[in-house]
């Protein structure tokens, strides 16, 4: 009686192996999370796919703000050999999709109601001709200001609500022995600080008419030339070693208290958190100077590839449904530093900063205040990014370039299109 059990047992074991095996698939996906907390991210995703028998390829381009990853993405493609998924976001998903190299995930999108479940501003992005093409993971908020409370107090300063301010925070900072702003001199980096400032300087419309619409009156106008001089002022309080350094370790120096502030994206967050640091009492989130009523949204996608292969078609289906199931939202977002894409869900287990971003989300939708990051690839097409992100740098870089010269060379980058 117990050898039959036994024998049955191993039978049922047996057939269910035999059963994932027949579906099983590879997935090689395309990112570029690498810093600590991305890392983390990274891994609850390839667990997700993993959980479902299928084999995770990892194909990880470091570089952070993805423009390594992009170039090495279209090598790949070019010499037909794409990757099932890749992170791919905003304008840039259309594009590709026009290349005929996307795979249409309708079924996925219908089955899990994705269409009921996302923000429209979001699910518009992920549809090429009505049909999803990519699958969304969380939303950023680009415009924060992350401080050290250890240097805060050492320096007596105050968290910065608006851009004077913030100029007093660093003085004391200064004069206390301490890095005023963190800061990695990359393309990226230089135009994610821009446009925080250009918000607080400007306000969401002024953003949006210069960011979104490329206005060009507005790009040749004085509250842009005021913008340009408050990022370059922001320059004189970073250090010597900012040139090249990676993201992740200037948010190290605010981790530390060696810095005391870091304009920065909420991925920066994923990075406390993977320290061991809880926002209020080791370091505090706020918005960036002068855009409490604003948001810039970040959203990160995965965009499929067409496939050949029916096992490796299932695997990449199971992924982009398991990208926008509750249980991976939750534990990917809590790593990643941003919060959930999919509505309505439960944030019982975030901080403070995720559920401020989440209510400023909701308000900044219904008041007009929420901007697309035009850095992050979320505004305008990935080349007038590109040309309007060298000139931004370029100033950064140039002490001798003034803000008139500057502004003439970001409204002709805008023209590029
Ligand atoms: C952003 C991306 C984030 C984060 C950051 C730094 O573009 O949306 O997920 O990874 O780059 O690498």
């Amino acid at each position: 009686m117990k050898a039959m059990k036994l024998f049955q047992r191993s039978i049922l074991a047996t057939a269910a192996v035999m059963a994932v095996a027949a579906h099983a698939g590879e997935v090689e996906v395309l990112h570029w999370w690498t810093s600590g907390g991305e890392a983390k991210a990274a891994a609850a995703l390839k667990a997700t796919l993993q959980a479902k028998g299928h084999t995770w390829k990892d194909f990880a381009v470091a570089g952070g703000g993805g423009d390594n990853a992009m170039t090495v993405l279209k090598s790949r493609v070019v010499s037909g050999n794409a990757p099932a998924a890749a992170q791919i976001k905003g304008p840039a998903l259309q594009e590709w999709a026009a290349e005929g190299v996307l795979a249409n995930i309708d079924d996925v999108a219908k089955a899990e109601k994705w269409d009921a479940v996302l923000p429209p501003v979001v699910a518009n992005v992920m549809k090429y001709k009505g049909n999803y093409i990519a699958a969304p993971v969380n939303v950023h908020r680009v415009n924060w200001l992350w401080a050290s409370n250890a240097a805060f107090k050492k320096a007596g300063a105050k968290v910065p609500t608006n851009w004077d301010e913030f100029f007093v925070a660093a003085e004391a900072l200064k004069k206390a022995g301490i890095i005023p702003v963190a800061h990695g001199g990359q393309n990226w980096q230089d135009f994610t600080t821009f446009e925080s400032v250009a918000l607080g300087v400007g306000g969401a419309e002024f953003y949006k008419k210069a960011f979104v619409q490329l206005d060009q009156a507005t790009l040749n106008g004085a509250t842009m030339t005021k913008a340009l001089e408050t990022f370059k002022k922001v320059k004189t309080y970073t250090d010597k070693n900012a040139p090249g350094r990676d993201w992740n370790l200037a948010t190290a120096m605010v981790i530390k208290g060696e810095a005391g502030m870091q304009l920065m994206g909420d991925w920066a967050k994923g990075e406390f958190a993977a320290a061991g640091k809880m926002p209020g009492k080791d370091y505090t989130c706020a918005a960036a100077p002068g855009t409490a009523k604003s948001f810039t949204f970040n959203v990160d996608s995965f965009a499929m590839f067409k496939l050949k292969d029916a096992a490796n078609i299932q695997a990449q289906k199971d992924l982009a449904a398991a990208i926008m199931s509750t249980d991976f939202q939750e534990v990917f977002n809590l790593n990643k530093g941003s919060i959930p894409v999919r509505l309505n869900m439960n944030l019982a287990k975030f901080d403070d900063c995720a559920k401020l971003s989440s209510n400023d989300f909701v308000a900044s939708g219904k008041s007009g205040s929420l901007v697309p990051s035009i850095v992050h690839q979320m505004a305008v097409p990935p080349a007038v990014t590109g040309a309007i992100q060298d000139a931004v740098s370029q100033f950064w870089n140039d002490d001798k370039m003034s803000a008139k010269d500057a502004q003439a060379k970001i409204a002709s980058a805008a023209k590029i299109r």
